[in-house]
């Protein structure tokens, strides 16, 4: 991918990773992109305007009530006369002044007055990010729509101080800021004349009659999945677990109760340029479901038997004949994600995983945002947090590009 033709309005504020900021600019200008820099007051004791500047090739801003920048070209043509707005590193006061809404410097007046989106990449001590007041800083900022990259885990420039809170690297930042431009400019039809198999929402498995045991999901994210890919062109076909969502008009749905009949409609759904298999399928089912509604008896409750249900997603992406070109599955993961989902791509035979780091506190689980590493055999991408709808561009217009590629570059 490329930035050429794109202007990003990158804000440093104060903290030591500024220094990698330098490094940003110059990966974001390599990329094509033209590139004007914001510095805070506190920013300018870790790094120089003068430096940010050069590398930028146009003088850093720095000052609200600048008579020169005023006459120049105002901080309103600063805050919309970009496609982006990046803040890295954004520090814990610069979040919450955004999320109160404050204007009184020249990076928060900008950010008040631009109506461009912004993705914000949080440095600080792991104490500050784990803070209640900037948790509270942080959701309220994710809800208004702003995109978040990082921080990561690692040592901090303090003494013995490790945990959550180093600034993403300038690689990982030039990635989010690609997919989140590359989502909202994917091409409108750039997957007309393919089909577009897509799973979501979860399996009900029954118990007897009235009961059943379900994973949890709400089958926004597959279901967004399945709209993009329907705006972008593609014949779509969406089979759906028990959800509350519509169906998505102009989509085939196939409506689905367990993860058999999921398998099955799948398998029906084939041949398919590339599958996405989104949905929450309940591992175990039980051995034999009651005919009749299992009754309370003096006996206590019942014991369970279980057995393994068909890995869908293994088994598609396995077959020897209608193999989809391009197989996806997504992974679920509290811990070790990218450990975790490299480990799911091999045994799974998939092409790539889009692993959910459902372990902050996003509120992915039913909510409609996410946060996501895009795994494959070439390597790992931070994708920004953003919303489902997002997210879904973003990975169909991977998917576009991908099947345009030539076959022998597919997987
Ligand atoms: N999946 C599937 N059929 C199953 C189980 C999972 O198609 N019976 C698919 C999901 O749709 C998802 C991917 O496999 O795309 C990962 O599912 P997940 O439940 O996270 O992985 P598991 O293999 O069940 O591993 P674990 O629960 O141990 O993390």
């Amino acid at each position: 991918m490329s930035l050429s033709d794109k202007r990003i309005l990158l804000i440093i504020s104060g903290g030591i990773a500024a220094y990698k900021s330098l490094d940003l600019i110059r990966r974001l200008k390599e990329r094509g992109a033209g590139v004007r820099v914001i510095m805070t007051k506190a920013a300018q004791h870790f790094v120089t305007p003068l430096s940010a500047g050069a590398i930028a090739g146009e003088r850093a801003y720095t000052d609200l009530f600048d008579a020169t920048t005023e006459f120049d070209i105002g901080h309103i043509r600063l805050a919309r006369e970009t496609d982006l707005v990046v803040i890295a590193p954004a520090t814990a006061d610069l979040m919450a002044k955004m999320a109160g809404g404050h204007a009184d410097d020249l990076a928060s007046t900008v950010l008040l007055a631009t109506d461009k989106p912004i993705l914000i990449a949080p440095a600080m001590n792991p104490q500050m990010w784990g803070h209640r007041a900037t948790k509270r800083n942080l959701a309220q900022l994710l809800a208004d729509g702003v995109a978040t990259v990082g921080p990561n885990a690692g040592e901090m420039a303090e003494a013995d101080e490790a945990g959550i809170g180093r600034m993403a690297e300038p690689i990982e930042i030039a990635a989010a800021i690609e997919s989140l431009l590359a989502g909202r400019n994917a091409a409108p039809k750039a997957l007309a004349g393919q089909h577009i198999l897509v799973t979501s929402g979860p399996t009900h498995e029954a118990i007897d009659p009235v009961r059943y045991i379900a994973n949890r999901s709400s089958g926004k994210q597959g279901h967004a999945i399945a709209r993009a890919a329907a705006a972008a062109g593609a014949t779509v076909t969406l089979v759906s677990g028990p959800v509350k969502l519509p169906d998505p008009p102009g989509i085939k749905v196939i409506h689905v109760e367990s993860a058999r009949a999921m398998l099955a409609a799948v398998e029906a759904g084939l041949p398919a340029d590339a599958a996405i298999f989104a949905a929450a399928v309940a591992d175990w089912r039980v051995a034999e479901m009651a005919a009749q509604k299992t009754k309370k008896t003096a006996a206590g409750p019942p014991t369970l038997a279980f057995v393994e249900n068909p890995d869908i997603l293994a088994t598609v992406a396995k077959r020897k004949a209608q193999r989809p070109g391009l197989v996806i599955g997504f992974a679920a993961e509290t811990e070790r994600v990218i450990e975790n989902a490299r480990a799911k791509l091999v045994k799974k035979g998939c092409d790539w995983i889009v692993a959910n780091d459902v372990s902050r506190e996003t509120g992915v689980m039913g909510g409609d945002r996410n946060t996501v590493h895009l795994v494959t055999a070439q390597g790992v991408e931070a994708w920004p947090s953003q919303s489902k709808e997002e997210v879904a561009r973003a990975l169909v217009a991977r998917i576009a590009e991908t099947l345009k590629a030539p076959a022998a570059l597919l997987r």
